[in-house]
């Protein structure tokens, strides 16, 4: 069993711990963040066709117009944690929302392929910094008890991003509106812009800038009634201890090896779990599988993949601050890999029988074992990975460490993307979702062995279990 789980740790106080107006407007930059980065992962799918038709664009330029926003995305969570540490979370996020707009009206507007993959990029960037920027203003600016669902909700933006995303989609593609598809997205890009602008600064990061006054304003603000003295006092013991905002040398160092490889394990098991190859070409899976008219594949797709995915986040929100991070990882990388493994045996047996031309029993098997997975990834991997990250360093690497994680996902979201079909040509459907299923069976031995549980505990006590266990 793992033992830092059982660190001896105070109870989280309880003073300040419900939703006041101003948490309200925190909540609302997590989830217009999320929005748009769910948004930006649905709606190339669709928008696509139109593209190809519009610029001609070889196979290659095809799989750069998908793969370069994850390409952005990944430069834009590096440089996230540096805005975030140096400007500040808040300014961060407005940053964010104002590189995406941008990048969504070059996309929208984009009079040849150049300036469409320079926006792309654009949008990729703006994801990247607001993927790093607001879980990390959510993670400091919620009540600790309330701090897992904070978090989720983050996650339910993403998966309603595409779900919206799916269903615009579905709406435009007979007039092949794809820049409509695309610059639709500049309308929430804007919104976080305006909502940034109003919204508290983190006293995490006041108190780090040696701002205890300002500080104290915005706990006050955040929780009125409650005296501000003994969270900042608390956050001061711990900066006290700090050596100031750590090099890139010390994120990495031996101290704090160990929440970092919870970090970036947890990012890369997140991706290499198969989701993403699913949310991309679940079009594609649906059509093996016996799916064969455009139109069953959009429904199927929207309604079992997105519509899921959205539906079972709120297990998330409900459990994760009651069950604890652990129990909803462990449980839903069970079932992922148990549902996956029933994924590759039914497109075993739809290869025995030479493809049907509607979909045949292991077809619906199919259908089911994959609403299953997406079900076990919504309140699972989906979630507690972004909740698990954003709370489990200490605030002096907080900012470089999640960047490095946030970044590790995206990378293995475009490496898998990227050789998924690929694999399927070379070893065959099924043993590629067995791959997926064996990785969710290491993820499971990973999570069991490394992470703790941090449910309920303030961010300054969760440092206590590196420092009981030793990083
Ligand atoms: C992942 C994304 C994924 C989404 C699906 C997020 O937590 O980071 O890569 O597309 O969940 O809902």
């Amino acid at each position: 069993m793992n033992a830092i789980g059982k660190a001896p740790v105070a109870a989280a106080t309880t003073v300040g711990q419900t939703v006041t107006p101003w948490l309200g407007v925190v909540l609302a930059v997590i989830l217009l963040s999320g929005a748009l980065f769910g948004y930006d992962q649905g709606v190339i799918s669709g928008a696509l066709h139109g593209i190809k038709a519009t610029f001609s664009l070889s196979a290659l330029l095809v799989e750069v117009v998908t793969s370069w926003v994850t390409l952005g995305a990944l430069f834009g969570a590096l440089a996230g944690g540096e805005l975030a540490d140096r400007l500040g979370r808040k300014r961060a996020v407005l940053i964010a929302g104002v590189v995406f707009t941008a990048g969504s009206l070059i996309e929208a507007l984009a009079p040849d392929t150049l300036i469409l993959v320079g926006g792309r990029l654009i949008v990729g960037a703006g994801v990247g910094v607001a993927a790093v920027a607001a879980p990390l203003y959510a993670a400091e600016l919620a009540p600790s008890a309330l701090r897992g669902r904070f978090i989720s909700a983050y996650q339910l933006a993403v998966a309603g991003g595409i779900f919206i995303a799916y269903l615009v989609d579905g709406w435009l593609s007979k007039d092949d509106a794809w820049r409509w598809m695309l610059g639709l997205s500049a309308a929430p890009g804007l919104m976080l812009v305006a909502v940034a602008l109003v919204t508290p600064q983190s006293p995490r990061w006041l108190m780090r800038m040696g701002r205890r006054t300002d500080a104290a304003a915005q706990m006050r603000k955040i929780r009125p009634g409650a005296d501000p003295g003994p969270g900042l006092d608390a956050i001061a013991a711990v900066l006290g201890k700090e050596k100031g905002r750590a090099s890139w040398g010390e994120v990495f160092g031996k101290q704090w090896r160990r929440p970092l490889l919870v970090g970036v394990g947890l990012a890369v098991f997140q991706q290499i779990t198969g989701i993403n190859a699913i949310i991309y070409y679940a079009d594609q899976i649906f059509a093996a599988a016996g799916f064969t008219t455009q139109a069953a594949q959009t429904t199927v797709t929207t309604w079992a993949v997105g519509g899921v995915n959205v539906a079972a986040t709120f297990i998330a929100i409900a459990f994760i601050d009651r069950l604890g991070r652990r129990k909803l990882l462990l449980a839903g990388l069970l079932g992922m890999g148990l549902s996956l493994a029933v994924v590759g045996a039914a497109f075993e047996f739809m290869t025995a029988s030479a493809g049907p031309a509607a979909p045949s029993a292991a077809g619906l098997v199919t259908l089911a074992a994959l609403i299953v997975f997406i079900a076990c990834f919504a309140f699972s991997m989906g979630p507690v990975v972004w909740t698990v990250i954003n709370e489990i360093f200490p605030g002096h690497i907080r900012g470089r460490a999640v960047a490095i994680a946030t970044a590790s996902n995206w990378g293995s979201a475009f490496v898998v993307s990227q050789v998924f079909l690929s694999l399927i040509g070379a070893v065959g459907n099924s043993f590629t979702f067995w791959l997926f299923a064996l990785f969710c069976g290491l993820g499971w031995v990973f999570v069991f062995y490394r992470v703790p549980e941090t449910k309920g505990r303030s961010l300054e006590q969760i440092q206590q279990i590196w420092k009981a266990k030793g990083a």
